[in-house]
């Protein structure tokens, strides 16, 4: 699997690479294969101005390659931003935040005029939910979302010991029916406490470079 997330890490580099005009900020994410990525990214590092990071411990690899990592507010434009996910359908709508960092991600991605999600091909699914879907939660409405969370149908369960970046909490919630991404990641926002849920569905990715053992496939 490191195989595959490493080729479409540097297919998603080479692919910035031609894309990004030179001087660029690139979004980066956060995950083992957004990791293989940003050491992609360093070889081509003088290219850009820098990058922005969906998480503290991205940030510190990218600081580790000498990248130089630029505060969000201070950026108007972002070309590219380049994610893994842990579920992915068809239609590009995704399932992130497996490492808690969904709602830097999020904005990062909202800022980004394109999305690229780079996965290996067990991410890619005909009906997202099996994975649990991760929702940031304000520490005090823990115990309120869950009751909200299990009223749509779901069983939310607190990740122990885990602080978000953002110093929240995260519920993991298995059992929705997800046949409605977008109504759901809506509806999931609109419950008082909640910082936003793991589906991106209204901000899909543009591109996905997934990697299977015949090579890198794109889709979108
Ligand atoms: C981090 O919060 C997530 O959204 C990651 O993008 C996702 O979990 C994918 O991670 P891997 O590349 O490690 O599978």
């Amino acid at each position: 699997q490191d195989e595959l997330k490493q080729a479409v890490a540097q297919a998603a580099a080479d692919h910035v690479a031609e894309q990004a005009p030179a001087g660029a900020i690139i979004g980066v994410g956060t995950g083992s294969t957004a990791n293989f990525f940003i050491d992609a990214l360093a070889a081509h590092k003088d290219r850009y101005r820098g990058a922005v990071a969906s998480s503290e411990a991205t940030r510190k690899r990218l600081e580790s390659h000498g990248i130089a990592v630029l505060d969000l507010n201070d950026v108007d434009c972002i070309p590219i931003y380049v994610d893994g996910a842990d579920e992915i359908d068809a239609g590009l709508n995704m399932i992130k935040g497996g490492g808690g960092a969904l709602t830097r991600e999020k904005i990062v991605a909202a800022v980004a005029e394109r999305f690229v999600c780079i996965a290996d091909g067990s991410k890619l699914v005909d009906t997202m939910g099996k994975f649990p879907l991760p929702v940031e939660v304000i520490p005090m409405a823990r115990a309120h979302v869950a009751r909200q969370l299990t009223k749509l149908g779901g069983t939310p369960v607190l990740r122990e010991g885990f602080v978000t970046d953002n110093g929240n909490l995260i519920l993991d919630v298995r059992g929705l029916s997800i046949s409605d991404p977008k109504g759901l990641e809506a509806q999931i926002n609109q419950i008082v406490g909640v910082v936003t849920n793991g589906l991106f569905a209204m901000r899909p990715a543009d591109l996905l470079l997934l990697g299977t053992d015949t090579g890198v496939r794109r889709i979108g």
